[in-house]
């Protein structure tokens, strides 16, 4: 997540999320718990996109935010988790949580618990957003913290991936989401390893210019 968050842009992310669960509720007639998880997964996509890409391509001047994806990793992350809490409440509210999460049952609890440390997580790092705590903590240690985004990125896959391609639950198999969030999945590492390379490169040029 970035440092800085701007009440434009929350309500822009808002919408935008908001926007994208009543298109997967109302157009594709998918029930509000896996519409919600849905979105989720698009948000946490588009926040670690930006991570690589800010990498590959050097902050400008421009104050414009649709020149800057960066800024607005603050505010996807939010709404990630206040989409994410939604999202377990919807669940629980129609299953106990002992239900859930069950030692013994097997995939299903597992695939729950996944999701549940990456939500407490999702609910860390948005709580340690905003702009006090920022300065509290320090940067450092709050960049420390937020490099922490792919554990949560790992957690959402192995809980999804359970409930698209291991799980009989709706119809038998993966349908479109599992085989687009798959390859969600694959651009996000494609792009991460570009982001190494590029700043190993980096790096070794660097270090060649020192030497006399
Ligand atoms: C931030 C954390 C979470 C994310 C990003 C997330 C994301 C998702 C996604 C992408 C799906 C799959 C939808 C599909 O198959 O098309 C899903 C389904 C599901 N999730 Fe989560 N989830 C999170 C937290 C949780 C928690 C904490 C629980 C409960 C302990 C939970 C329980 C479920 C269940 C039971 C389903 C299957 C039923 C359904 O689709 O509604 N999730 N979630």
């Amino acid at each position: 997540m970035d440092a800085k968050n701007t009440p434009i842009q929350h309500i822009i992310v808002g919408i935008f999320s908001l926007l994208l669960i009543a298109i997967s509720r109302f157009l594709l007639e998918t029930p509000w718990s896996t519409s919600l998880g849905r979105v989720l997964f698009i948000l946490l996509f588009l926040i670690l996109i930006i991570g690589p890409i800010m990498r590959l391509k050097k902050p400008t001047k421009s104050s414009s935010p649709l020149a800057t994806p960066w800024s607005w990793r603050g505010e996807l992350g939010i709404w990630f988790a206040i989409t994410g809490l939604v999202h377990f409440i919807i669940i629980v509210a129609n299953r106990p949580f002992s239900n859930l999460i069950k030692i013994g049952d097997g995939g299903f609890g597992l695939a729950n618990l996944l999701g549940l440390i990456a939500l407490v997580w999702a609910l860390l790092l948005a709580i340690t957003s905003f702009g006090k705590i920022i300065s509290f903590l320090g940067l450092s240690l709050w960049k420390w913290l937020h490099s922490f985004t792919y554990v949560i990125f790992y957690l959402v896959f192995g809980h999804f991936i359970y409930f698209q391609f291991f799980s009989t639950y709706g119809k038998l198999g993966p349908d479109w989401f599992g085989y687009t969030a798959v390859t969600m999945v694959i651009i996000v590492v494609i792009l991460q390893l570009i982001a190494v390379i590029y700043s190993l490169i980096y790096r070794i040029k660097n270090k060649n210019k020192k030497i006399p």
